[in-house]
């Protein structure tokens, strides 16, 4: 299949399920502020990963949208937080004014709180998952999001700036504040079906932190390769806050590399679990380097 029609599919079945999502928020204003960040914009390359799993581990029913909207949700907290002025002090977010720009920075960061709880309600209400399936996604979610993945990374990069990583520190800070949940992705799809194979689920992990990390390298190139037009977000972020990149550590050629590495190995997980180059996993970790937003 053509990535193009997979990815395009993945966001408009997601789409709709998150248009049916948070309706009945007690107040309006923080209705608003959730939508605007949750509906419109993004990759949606999380959900595409849940998906392709999901279908890898034998499951092709719609079940793969409750954990790719929970998931969606943290990623989109993650990012609402991440603009704020005490964070990276970024105006523009998926081609728009950033929460705290469009709203204010209370409303921003209260959005991001009930995008986070939201998140855990859906897998807890969902009649589709057996009790062992909705235990094992909370635990993906919560550990890849948590003080041991997401938040954890988000912290170590802001006592990071104006310092000089090692590259293994680089590379554990990168997984965790963006590979933890790119890696929660292929656990969640995989999770989908009630019974798991442990190879399959072996295989997905080692694949998902191969390109956990490439994502994230190939993030830092490009905020220094692309522009503020085709990101979506300002060009140049990374250098302004003097963050710790892979470009900052490497050079543009030497980050390059570091990509490539990762994706020889996401490659090699999945020849492990006898996927080709057919495969919409294998040509999402071609788009994972190649892309250019
Ligand atoms: C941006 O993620 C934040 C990082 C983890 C680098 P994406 O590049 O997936 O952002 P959207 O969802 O497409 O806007
Ligand atoms: C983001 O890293 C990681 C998150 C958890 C949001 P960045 O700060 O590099 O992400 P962008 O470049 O703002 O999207
Ligand atoms: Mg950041
Ligand atoms: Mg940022
Ligand atoms: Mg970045």
């Amino acid at each position: 299949m053509k990535l193009d029609s997979f990815l395009n599919t993945t966001r408009s079945e997601l789409e709709s399920a998150l248009q049916q999502t948070f309706n009945k928020a007690a107040s309006a204003t923080l209705r608003h502020a959730i939508h605007y960040s949750l509906l419109d914009g993004g990759k949606r390359l999380r959900p595409a990963l849940v998906k392709a799993a999901a279908q890898v581990a034998g499951n092709d029913t719609p079940l793969w949208l409750v954990p790719a909207q929970a998931l969606e949700m943290i990623h989109v907290y993650s990012l609402i937080h991440d603009d704020l002025p005490a964070m990276d002090n970024d105006d523009l977010r998926r081609g728009k004014p950033t929460n705290h720009k469009q709203f204010n920075e209370a409303t921003a960061i209260l959005a991001g709180d009930a995008l986070q709880s939201e998140a855990f309600y859906l897998i807890a209400r969902e009649q589709g998952l057996n009790d062992a399936q909705a235990r094992a996604m909370t635990l993906a979610l919560s550990s890849a999001a948590g003080a041991s993945g997401m938040v954890a990374g988000q912290m170590i990069d802001l006592e990071s700036e104006h310092q000089t990583l090692t590259l293994t520190q680089l590379a554990d800070l990168h997984r965790l504040k963006t590979g933890a949940l790119i890696k929660a992705a292929l656990q969640l799809g995989a999770q989908c079906n009630a019974t798991l194979d442990a190879a399959l689920f072996t295989g997905l992990n080692d694949y998902g932190d191969a390109i956990g990390l490439a994502f994230q390298i190939t993030d830092d190139i490009l905020d220094v390769t692309s522009s503020t037009e085709v990101l979506g977000k300002p060009q140049g972020s990374d250098l302004a806050a003097e963050k710790s990149t892979y470009v900052s550590l490497l050079g543009l050629e030497g980050a390059r590399q570091q990509a490539n590495e990762q994706h020889q190995r996401a490659t090699q997980a999945l020849q492990s679990l006898n996927l080709t180059e057919e495969s919409v996993l294998w040509q999402l970790a071609d788009y994972v380097i190649q892309r250019n937003h």
